[in-house]
């Protein structure tokens, strides 16, 4: 980078001087004597403006920068970079410091937020052009990758803790449990009244409720993992049936296969059970599309390339989306869905979404999720050795 704001300022330095005096008496308009900076920039992947450090004014955005921001360069000429990227102190003195020559080049994770859309996250880079004292070089990397790796280890970090309370909880609330139970039972032969059966009954059904709930706690530890070779659409192929048997009308799976995959390594009940949790969800989440008879699940299965799960780079690996047109997943614990006892649903034990990250885990994999009305799309990539 630096090297580039080095060769760029050369030709500006040349160019510059005076297209300075003609920018100043013209506004923002492009110089024409700039012309061969432009084209060096042009060619470049990343999104680049040329920005007037005082008044912030865009006086230059290349193909890419067209392209990124959805904002044709005639626009962006006529526009100051807060109008652009919304008002951003840290790019404002991230500016100021190379415009003041604190430092030549500035790079740092800023938020944008663009008019009429979500804010983002942005690696951007601020750069100097020698000797001309008033335009600075701003390169805005898109650094979802960092974000999406970030995450990823914030949940593989908070899973492993998890996992091991739940696992030593689970434990300790299944062994007196037993012992409840058994006791309540005893204790409703010989109670004198069948009235008073009602809070025995209570504590019975309580107790067998906990009993379910530590059960499907432990599931992952309780059988051993079993690795063969199979076919992940053979997987999809069971979950549809079993929830088209739990739905019979009113909601369509459609099938969005790509025949061509390679068999994959991994335990098929594992594998069946995550799936199930994350379509089950999207069944339960379409009731009213069901009512109304036009609820669809779409499983697509896909290779991908190259993919960085965990910090590993595995050249291949299975794709595969779970697609819903339900409400979406309520917005208060979108975050917080994949935490165990997380449940939007009156009942619900929060428990599936946990189990089905669990098991794709253990396959070195990893689900992620986007949420809005009317598509909710689970994602699980898993490598293909
Ligand atoms: N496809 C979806 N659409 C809308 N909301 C969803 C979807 N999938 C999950 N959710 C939300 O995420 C919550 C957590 O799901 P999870 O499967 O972990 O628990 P649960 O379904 O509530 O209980 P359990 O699966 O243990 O019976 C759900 O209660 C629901 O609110
Ligand atoms: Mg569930």
């Amino acid at each position: 980078m630096r090297r580039l704001i080095r060769s760029v300022s050369r030709r500006v330095t040349a160019t510059d001087r005076g297209a300075a005096a003609a920018g100043q008496a013209a506004g923002v308009q492009e110089d024409p004597a700039e012309a061969p900076l432009h084209a060096g920039l042009d060619v470049m992947a990343n999104p680049v403006l040329l920005v007037r450090a005082a008044s912030l004014r865009i006086v230059y955005a290349n193909a890419a920068a067209e392209a990124s921001f959805a904002v044709s360069r005639k626009s962006m000429r006529e526009m100051a970079l807060p109008e652009l990227f919304g008002p951003s102190e840290e790019l404002a003195g991230m500016i100021e410091s190379v415009r003041t020559r604190q430092f030549d080049v500035r790079r740092q994770d800023v938020v944008l937020q663009r008019a009429l859309q979500e804010p983002s996250h942005a690696h951007v880079v601020v750069g100097v052009l020698e000797a001309t004292a008033d335009t600075v070089l701003v390169e805005v990397l898109p650094n979802e990758q960092k974000v999406r790796s970030e995450r990823e280890e914030r949940i593989l970090d908070l899973t492993s803790a998890n996992k091991e309370l739940i696992r030593n909880l689970a434990h300790e609330i299944k062994n007196p449990l037993g012992g409840i139970r058994g006791a309540a039972q005893l204790l409703e032969f010989e109670l004198p009244e069948r009235g008073l059966r009602e809070y025995t009954q209570v504590i019975i059904k309580e107790s067998d409720r906990l009993q379910t709930l530590v059960d499907r706690l432990l599931e992952p530890h309780r059988h051993p993992h079993i690795v063969s070779e199979l076919n992940i659409h053979e997987v999809l192929e069971r979950v549809r049936l079993v929830v088209l048997a739990e739905f019979p009308n009113g909601l369509e799976i459609v099938r969005d296969y790509d025949a061509s995959l390679p068999d994959l390594r991994g335990d098929k009940e594992q594998l069946i059970q995550a799936v199930l949790n994350i379509v089950h969800n999207a069944a339960q989440a379409l009731a009213d599309r069901i009512a109304a008879g036009d609820a669809q699940i779409v499983l697509r299965t896909r290779v991908a390339r190259q993919v960085t799960i965990a910090k590993r780079l595995f050249k291949l690996a299975l794709d595969l989306h779970i697609i819903d047109n339900g409400p979406g997943i309520p917005e208060d614990i979108r975050e917080r869905i994949f935490y165990p006892l997380v449940s939007g649903k009156d009942g619900g034990s929060g428990l599936g979404l946990t189990l089905a990250q669990t098991f794709v885990q253990q396959h070195e994999g990893l689900i992620e999720c986007e949420s809005r009305p009317g598509c909710t799309d689970f994602r699980i990539l898993l490598p293909l050795h």
